[in-house]
């Protein structure tokens, strides 16, 4: 595909970590199967996110709590099957690390095994050191996940709280970054918290609703398709993928029933 960054490899996690020293921004989308996952890594995406939003955009349920390690083993195989040159990345779903390091070091280590990914992604900073440097340890890449985090949503009370407290977040990355983090999502945080937080830290940062000045972008693949009807002020529709899907399948429905669909042309001889 023309214009598109073809490397002769897959991308790997040393790659992406030294993107930023490079000073090359990182483009990250979400899939959850082997479809869509063929599809963003042949437009030439840098990592794709096997994201626990699966719950919300392919469950259709109202939050990321439900959604099991079985259930992210199953849809993570499907990308990492797909993807060629895209760094896969699986998130690590709510209660399968939090009980303790160990816990996390196990169930991550049947994440890379069962799904072929190259790594795992948690939620938290800090609160979450201990079990970061634990897979660090072993060798399993860990990307940490601070700011609005969605497993935290009970606490919280909705999805869309934006984290303000700059001198925490900072200490979060610091503490991950530290702890052997590869790479930091930053979500829902103030532009001026991301800016401070890029600088600090020597690894890449990836923002969602966390403003520009972030080392690279990762938005939840069905919403910035335009398939979802979410539109919170941080997203870019960059199609609108419903409206075309409706159309497409009236048009097919009514050419069925009119008995345009299939003809002559449509039929073996
Ligand atoms: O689960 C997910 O898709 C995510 C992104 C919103 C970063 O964590």
């Amino acid at each position: 595909m023309q214009g598109t960054p073809k490397p002769a490899r897959a991308i790997t996690v040393p790659d992406f970590v030294k993107a930023k020293a490079e000073g090359r921004r990182l483009s990250v989308l979400t899939a959850y199967d082997h479809l869509w996952a063929s599809i963003l890594d042949e437009a030439g995406i840098d990592a794709i996110l096997v994201g626990d939003t699966l719950g919300m955009v392919v469950q259709g349920r109202s939050s990321t709590l439900p959604v099991t390690l079985d259930q992210m083993i199953y849809h993570g195989e499907m990308v990492a099957r797909a993807a060629k040159r895209a760094l896969v990345i699986v998130d690590l779903p709510f209660m399968s690390y939090q009980v303790s390091p160990r816990q996390a070091v196990k169930n991550a280590g049947r994440i890379l095994k069962e799904t072929g990914a190259s790594s795992v992604k948690l939620e938290g900073g800090e609160g979450q050191a201990e079990t970061i440097a634990a897979l660090a340890k072993v060798d399993i890449p860990v990307m940490a996940h601070i700011g609005m985090r969605p497993q935290s949503v009970r606490k919280y009370g909705r999805m869309s709280a934006i984290q303000r407290d700059a001198d925490q977040l900072l200490k979060d990355a610091k503490a991950a970054a530290d702890a052997g983090a590869f790479s930091i999502v930053l979500e829902l945080i103030p532009q001026d918290a991301a800016k401070a937080i890029t600088e600090a830290v020597a690894i890449p940062t990836i923002g969602i609703g966390a403003g520009p000045h972030c080392d690279g972008q990762v938005l939840v693949t069905p919403d910035m398709m335009g398939l979802t009807g979410f539109k919170p002020k941080f997203l870019k529709a960059y199609a609108d993928l419903r409206a075309a899907i409706t159309d497409a399948t009236r048009a097919y429905a009514e050419d069925v029933r009119e008995g345009r669909f299939p003809d002559e042309s449509h039929a073996h001889k």
